[in-house]
């Protein structure tokens, strides 16, 4: 998530009596909103340095400099902070992030972009070459979930993950407030779907209903059932969740959205690349997509195991009525008649060039050598951490391996293992970590790297109790805090602290 100890490790210093307190007791205390000011804005004064780096070392423009920079002193800038950045996550220390990061790949699609990088699918007459793209990155991906014998799925691109998702839920409300009526919709979402679904619920006015999942993580089918309503507009699942990376039984789950009439989303997000090739492989993958007849619609990231540069993912649909409410027209408008298919108006073409060169240069066999990679080097990771008996795998994951420890404090591992430069995700409720594997951890020598840093990970948290880590105060209090509204507060400034020059 980015936040950084220190905001916790001082929050902590606030007075345990306050802490303890109910929210909105807290805030009527005399003087204690104007304390908790104070305190902020120190703790976020000690962030600072390291979330800017490169103040003392490249000028900052706060206005447009008067005459303009030369343009060689300006890439060798950003060439020096690349240099700065590139090095972690290209030896495969990092959790997901980058999913194919080869040099030749990455230069290829460079020059794609370069070449597109003046189109717009707004104007699709000046550039009908993007419509073209477009229209064939969706139909390529349909064609993964069970379009070819199904030529009512149709679909759009968007920029991310996010999008998509919110794309659907806004679809989702529009279509059942005009074809059933409903004005307060709601929307039943398992604990462990990605917090898209949470920012949908908030920016469109959809009330969420949150199901558990059950001891292997998976989203609990007949919770859904007790939590459907008559204002029930859509049900979600997700092949595999972020957390823990299992897949939800997304077929009681879709049959049950059809027996109620309702729409069913499954979030592959992540998966939408992997599964369908797996399956090929011969990986025994459960039903997921629109081959299940209660499916409605997904979402599946190009910019994640679709290689595709960072900006694109495809939402679909089963039927272009639904997708019809997806979509945006002004017919009064003094600037003329006006249409756009996603949030943006104007949009980056150049990046559905690329999605798309992603995919064609890839072909099948390409997205089946390198699912055969992550799937391979994901069971070695899984063998190194069963091999170390403190430690836990959560449920049965695919690719993206959460574990736990009964006995440690699973945060001083992440910390011990973050010296060592590795990146992963701390998880919580419950208290684990994560590490997406992708094709930089495919490369020779990685994964036994991180067995090895693993083992001495436990071996140092064992026999060094006094060394308590540097991000596990900070999970641990992160955990604990019943002011959910001061760590949201927090996050706030610290969105604010990144903004400033
Ligand atoms: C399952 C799932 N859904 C949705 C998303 C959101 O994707 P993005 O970050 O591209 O918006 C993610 C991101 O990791 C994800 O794992």
């Amino acid at each position: 998530m980015g936040i950084t100890d220190s905001i916790f490790k001082r929050l902590r210093r606030v007075n345990p009596r306050i802490m303890a307190a109910a929210e909105k007791t807290l805030q009527a205390v005399p003087g204690v909103q104007g304390r908790m000011e104070a305190e902020y804005a120190s703790m976020l004064r000690d962030l600072e340095p390291s979330l800017k780096p490169y103040r003392n070392e490249f000028a900052a423009h706060a206005q447009l400099p008067q005459a303009g920079i030369p343009r060689e002193e300006i890439i060798s800038a950003m060439e020096r902070m690349q240099a700065h950045e590139r090095t972690r996550w290209e030896s495969g220390f990092v959790s997901g992030a980058v999913y194919h990061g080869d040099p030749s790949y990455i230069d290829f699609l460079n020059r794609v972009y370069a070449l597109n990088s003046q189109s717009n699918p707004l104007h699709s007459d000046v550039f009908p070459s993007t419509s073209k793209f477009e229209a064939e990155i969706v139909s390529m991906t349909a064609s993964l979930f069970g379009a070819q014998n199904n030529n009512e799925i149709c679909g759009t691109v968007s920029s991310g993950g996010t999008e998509s998702i919110l794309l659907a839920m806004k679809t989702y409300r529009d279509y059942a407030r005009s074809r059933r009526g409903i004005r307060d919709p709601e929307m039943i979402v398992p604990v462990t779907a990605h917090a898209a679904f949470d920012k949908a619920a908030q920016y469109f006015n959809i009330k969420q209903i949150h199901i558990p999942v059950g001891d292997d993580y998976r989203a609990d089918a007949a919770a859904a059932e007790r939590a459907l309503t008559e204002n029930t507009v859509v049900i979600v699942g997700s092949a595999p969740s972020f957390p823990h990376g299992v897949i939800d039984p997304i077929e009681p789950l879709s049959e049950l959205a059809r027996a109620h009439r309702v729409g069913f989303h499954t979030d592959a997000c992540l998966g939408g690349f992997v599964l369908p090739f797996a399956e090929q492989l011969g990986y025994p993958v459960p039903p997921f997509d629109f081959r299940l007849p209660g499916v409605t619609s997904m979402s599946a990231d190009t910019h994640k195991y679709g290689y595709a540069p960072k900006g694109s993912s495809v939402v679909l649909y089963r039927g272009s009525e639904l997708r019809h409410y997806q979509y945006y027209t002004a017919t009064e408008w003094p600037g003329g008649l006006y249409f756009s298919p996603t949030f943006a108006g104007s949009r980056p073409g150049a990046l559905s060039a690329a999605c798309w060169a992603a995919m064609v240069s890839l072909g099948e066999q390409g997205y089946l050598d390198a699912t055969r990679r992550i799937l391979e080097t994901a069971s070695a990771i899984k063998t190194e951490i069963r091999s170390i008996p403190e430690l836990r795998i959560l449920g049965d994951p695919w690719w993206v391996i959460a574990f736990a420890s009964d006995t440690l404090d699973i945060y001083r591992v992440m910390d011990f293992m973050t010296r060592r430069k590795w990146s992963l995700n701390g998880l919580h409720k419950p208290s684990a970590v994560h590490l997406a594997v992708t094709l930089r951890h495919t490369e020779p020598g990685v994964a036994e790297r991180f067995g090895a840093d693993l083992r001495e990970a436990v071996d140092h948290v064992k026999t060094h109790p006094e060394d308590k880590g540097e991000m596990a105060p900070v999970y641990g209090l992160a955990a604990n805090l019943p002011l959910r509204g001061v760590v949201s507060d927090l996050l706030k400034r610290y969105m604010d602290v990144l903004y400033k020059v």
